[in-house]
C-alpha cells in the first residue's frame, strides 16, 4: 500500500495542479521570482507569519505543494513559501551561464538559502524538505545552520548512512540504466520496486507511468533533468552521520506513517535518529503524503510537530 501511489500521486497531483492554478489564484498572496546566479527560481507565498518554505523531490515542482501551502495559511501561523528548485518547471536555467553540475546540489542548497534571504531577510526559516527535496534540506543544515529555525527531513534517501548502501547504489544505478535503455516509465516500475517490493502498477497507475506532455507540460522535462542530475547524484551525497548531531535541535526526522519501513528513504532516517537520539516523526500518508487525500491531516501533524518550536 505504502510506496503504491507515490508516483502516480506525485503525477496525477502535478498534473491537477497544473491545469487547476486560475482557480487557485484567489488564495495567492505572490508569485515572483528570485535571480540566482546561472537561474531564476519561481516562487509562490501563502499566508503571513515566520517563513516555511517546502523543497520539492523528484519532480522539482511547486505545484504539488499548493493545496497544503493555501491549507497550511488559514492556520495563520506561517508564510508558506513553495518553489521550483532550478531547471525544473519555471524555474529556467540562464542561457548565457554555464551549470556546475559536479556542484549541483550546493547549487540547490544556496538556491533555497536565497530563497529565504529573500522572503524573510534577517530571519531563519523552517524547511521541510522530501525525498531529494530532502537531501537538499539536509546539506542545507549542514552548510547554513543560521539561515534554519527548524529543519525538517522528509524521508530522504540518505542511502550513504545505510548498512547496505553499496547494494543500494547498484539498484539505482541499474534504474538509470533502464532509463537510458528504455526510457522513463519502466525506470520508474523499476525504482517504485526498490522502495516497496510489494508495489504492483494497477490499471490506474500504468496510466501513470506514461508520461504524456498533452496532460503536463512540464513533467516529461522534469522528470528526465531528474534522472540525468539528480538520480545518482543527490541519494549517493557522502554524508557522514555524526555530522547531524551538531545540529540535532534544529532536526525534525520525519517518515510517512504508510510508507513501507523496508525502502531506504525511511531507512535513512531511523539511522540519523539512532545516531543523534532523536525520535523519528510520523506524518500522515506516505513518501507524498504531504499532496492528495492526506494532505489536510499531514498538515495537521506538521503544524503539532512545529508547534512550541
Ligand atoms: C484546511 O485546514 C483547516 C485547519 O486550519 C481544516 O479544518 C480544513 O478542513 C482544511 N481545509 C481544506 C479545504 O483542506
Ligand atoms: C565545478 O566545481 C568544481 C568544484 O568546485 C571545480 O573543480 C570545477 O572546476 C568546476 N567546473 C566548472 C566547469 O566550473
Ligand atoms: C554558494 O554560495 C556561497 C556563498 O555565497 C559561495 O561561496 C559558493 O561558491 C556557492 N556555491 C555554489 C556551488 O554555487
Ligand atoms: C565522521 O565524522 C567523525 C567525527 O568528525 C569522524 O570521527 C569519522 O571518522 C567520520 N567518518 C567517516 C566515515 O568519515
Ligand atoms: C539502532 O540502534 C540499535 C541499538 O544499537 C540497533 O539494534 C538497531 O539496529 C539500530 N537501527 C538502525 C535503523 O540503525
Ligand atoms: C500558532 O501560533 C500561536 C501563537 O504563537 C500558538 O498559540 C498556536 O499554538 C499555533 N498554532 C499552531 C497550529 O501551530
Amino acid at each position: 500500500m505504502a510506496f503504491k501511489s507515490w508516483l502516480f500521486t506525485l503525477i496525477l497531483t502535478s498534473i491537477c495542479h497544473a491545469l487547476d492554478i486560475s482557480t487557485s489564484a484567489a488564495a495567492k498572496q505572490t508569485t515572483g521570482f528570485v535571480t540566482a546566479p546561472g537561474a531564476s527560481l519561481y516562487y509562490e507565498t501563502y499566508g503571513s507569519g515566520p517563513l516555511l518554505v517546502f523543497i520539492s523531490g523528484a519532480n522539482g515542482d511547486a505545484d504539488i505543494w499548493r493545496p497544503i501551502a493555501q491549507n497550511i495559511s488559514t492556520y495563520n501561523n506561517y508564510t508558506v513559501a513553495i518553489y521550483d528548485r532550478r531547471g525544473f518547471s519555471r524555474s529556467a536555467l540562464a542561457t548565457t551561464t554555464t551549470q556546475n553540475y559536479t556542484q549541483r546540489l550546493h547549487t540547490d542548497v544556496n538556491d533555497t538559502r536565497l530563497l529565504i534571504d529573500a522572503l524573510s531577510p534577517g530571519e531563519p526559516a523552517t524547511v521541510l524538505g522530501t525525498s531529494s527535496g530532502a537531501i537538499v534540506a539536509l546539506q542545507m543544515l549542514l552548510t547554513y545552520p543560521d539561515s534554519l529555525s527548524t529543519l525538517i527531513a522528509h524521508e530522504p534517501p540518505a542511502l550513504t548512512v545505510l548498512p547496505d548502501v553499496l547494494k543500494l547504489k547498484a539498484a539505482q544505478t541499474a534504474c538509470y540504466a533502464t532509463y537510458r535503455a528504455a526510457g522513463i516509465p519502466p525506470a520508474m516500475l523499476q525504482f517504485a520496486l526498490l522502495q516497496d517490493p510489494s508495489f504492483t502498477p494497477g490499471s490506474a497507475s500504468s496510466v501513470g507511468f506514461t508520461i504524456d506532455t498533452r496532460t503536463s507540460a512540464y513533467l516529461s522535462g522534469n522528470l528526465q533533468y531528474w534522472f540525468e542530475r539528480e538520480f545518482l547524484q543527490y541519494p549517493f551525497q557522502d554524508f557522514n552521520v555524526t555530522d547531524f548531531d551538531m545540529y540535532k535541535e534544529k532536526l525534525v526526522l520525519a517518515n510517512g506513517k504508510t510508507t513501507n519501513p523496508v525502502g531506504s528513504q525511511y531507512r535513512a532516517n531511523e539511522v540519523i535518529a539512532n545516531e543523534t537520539g532523536l525520535s523519528v516523526k510520523y506524518l500522515a500518508g506516505s513518501h507524498v503524503g504531504y499532496s492528495g487525500t492526506t494532505m489536510v491531516e499531514f498538515a495537521k501533524d506538521l503544524m503539532e510537530v512545529l508547534r512550541g518550536r
